[in-house]
């Protein structure tokens, strides 16, 4: 009895750390550089010019350009001095925000920063380091082989853990996660325009396959994979 007793209690601690992982910064965590508040383009400019495309050059990103779409995608914000609510770069319902960010870079696709698979943790703008794999051709064999996918620097996957909303909302609040991933997207198509990248949205895939090619813990759901490159 005790040993199942601790064995639950080991399960809900593991699943607890993989679904609020956000929280803490440990050691192996890499730091992003700040994302910077000012740019060159106006918004109105990158919403004219927004346009998907699926083929990339080889030119590789740098660390400041990942860490500027990372902030776009699930950026916290100062905290709110007259609520104390942590604020982010997208609207929430009820500020709960259910989104998980998932990285996933080949060998030399980003400057400094080696191939792998990498969880954005917005608290401490940095990156968590989840897998060494560069899986962008199994991602890309999990969105239905959409191969083109393979040849971008930098992969994004917006993915959610939906009960964090749902414990509130209930079923309705399915829809209120789809809508945030919206945002979130459209926060990175604007971002990139603005660092002068281009992007591709991809929402066909078999989630099964995407979340075992990006190691997504069970309890997240990836909803939309968003390649990135020049
Ligand atoms: C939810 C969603 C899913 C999408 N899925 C795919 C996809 O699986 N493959 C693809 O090539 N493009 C996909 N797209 C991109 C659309 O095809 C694209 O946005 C549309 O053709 C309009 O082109 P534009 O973004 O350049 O304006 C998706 C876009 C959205 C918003």
């Amino acid at each position: 009895m005790k040993l199942i007793k601790s064995l639950a209690f080991c399960s809900i601690t593991l699943a607890w750390g993989l679904l609020f992982q956000e929280a803490a910064f440990s050691s192996n965590d890499i730091k992003l550089p700040k994302p910077v508040l000012k740019g060159k383009l106006s918004v109105e400019a990158g919403m004219l010019n927004k346009k998907s495309v699926r083929h990339f050059t080889t030119t590789p990103l740098t660390v400041e350009q990942v860490s500027q779409l990372l902030w776009a995608a699930n950026g916290a914000l100062p905290v709110d001095a007259i609520s104390g609510a942590t604020l982010k770069t997208l609207p929430s319902a009820g500020g709960i925000y259910p989104l998980e960010i998932f990285l996933l870079t080949g060998s030399g696709t980003v400057k400094g920063l080696p191939a792998g698979v990498y969880n954005y943790n917005s608290t401490s703008n940095s990156l968590v380091p989840i897998s060494e794999e560069d899986s962008r051709m199994a991602l890309a064999q999990a969105a239905l082989s959409q191969l083109w996918l393979a040849g971008a620097p930098v992969i994004v996957v917006i993915a959610a853990a939906f009960s964090k909303t749902t414990a509130k909302y209930g079923n309705r609040g399915i829809q209120y996660v789809y809508m945030e991933s919206g945002a979130s997207n459209q926060n990175l198509y604007l971002q990139a325009e603005a660092l002068g990248l281009r992007l591709g949205t991809v929402g066909a895939f078999n989630e099964a396959q995407v979340s075992a090619a990006m190691k997504i813990p069970t309890g997240v759901t990836p909803l939309l994979i968003v390649a990135i490159g020049k």
